[in-house]
């Protein structure tokens, strides 16, 4: 049997930061499951479909083999053997991501992915749908979430930190477009499971959370 963690929320709450993190304690491996929903992404902006093409993602998607692999301890996403993990953090891409991942035939493909490898492994994975759709009965459910301009906040830190010219507003704009799509869709919209845990990260250091869930994990027998 294997341990499962699952931790699911909106853009910018911090999930990723916060998952790596205990994976390294718990010595599992983290699943960014945002990354093969991007990689998928990629592979259709490549093929110039349209965002609104609804029927052509159907189809194309299917030529999408999306895999991943660890190095060095790091998540590797490869698109048809390419590793693209520099090539799928753009605006662009998220955008397209946020719209192609309401797509059942999508879904479909990749949550049989991630299914497959909680089933070998012990794993924190991270994305939208991980409590309520791919791993329901996983011991450790976290719903991390952090107010809209918390989360806007962070992203034009990180933004500005890198050199990028943005503004605050439409970073804004973009993450409360991006919550409307994630949990309005209508296969596996972004909710928090019944059964999951609530940690609001708005006046919470990274370590705080982290440690919110390693007790967690002490508490439910989890082992590293
Ligand atoms: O976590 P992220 O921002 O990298 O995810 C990119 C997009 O993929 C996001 O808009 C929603 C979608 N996604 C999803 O629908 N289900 C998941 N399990 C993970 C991500």
């Amino acid at each position: 049997m294997s341990y499962n963690i699952a931790i699911d929320g909106p853009a910018g709450a911090g999930k990723s930061t916060i998952a790596k993190a205990v994976a390294k304690r718990m010595n599992y491996i983290y699943v960014d499951t945002g990354a093969m929903y991007r990689a998928m992404a990629l592979f259709l902006l490549r093929n110039h479909v349209k965002p609104e093409e609804m029927e052509k993602i159907n189809e194309q998607c299917q030529e999408a083999d999306i895999t991943i692999r660890y190095e060095n301890g790091e998540q590797v996403v490869l698109l048809n053997g390419e590793n693209v993990n520099k090539l799928i953090r753009t605006e662009e891409v998220s955008k397209m991501a946020s719209i192609s991942s309401a797509n059942a035939n999508v879904r479909k493909k990749l949550v049989s992915l991630q299914q497959a490898l909680a089933k070998r492994e012990n794993v924190v994975m991270d994305g939208r749908d991980i409590g309520t759709c791919v791993l329901p009965s996983a011991e450790i459910k976290i719903y991390l979430t952090a107010s809209v301009e918390v989360r806007a906040k962070r992203r034009f830190g990180e933004l500005t930190a890198k050199g990028e010219q943005c503004a605050l507003a439409a970073i804004e704009a973009d993450i409360r477009d991006r919550d409307r799509r994630d949990m309005t869709r209508e296969i596996s919209p972004l909710k928090q499971a019944e059964d999951a845990v609530l940690i609001d990260t708005s006046d919470m250091d990274i370590e705080e959370a982290v440690m919110t869930v390693i007790e967690l994990c002490r508490q439910k027998g989890y082992e590293r």
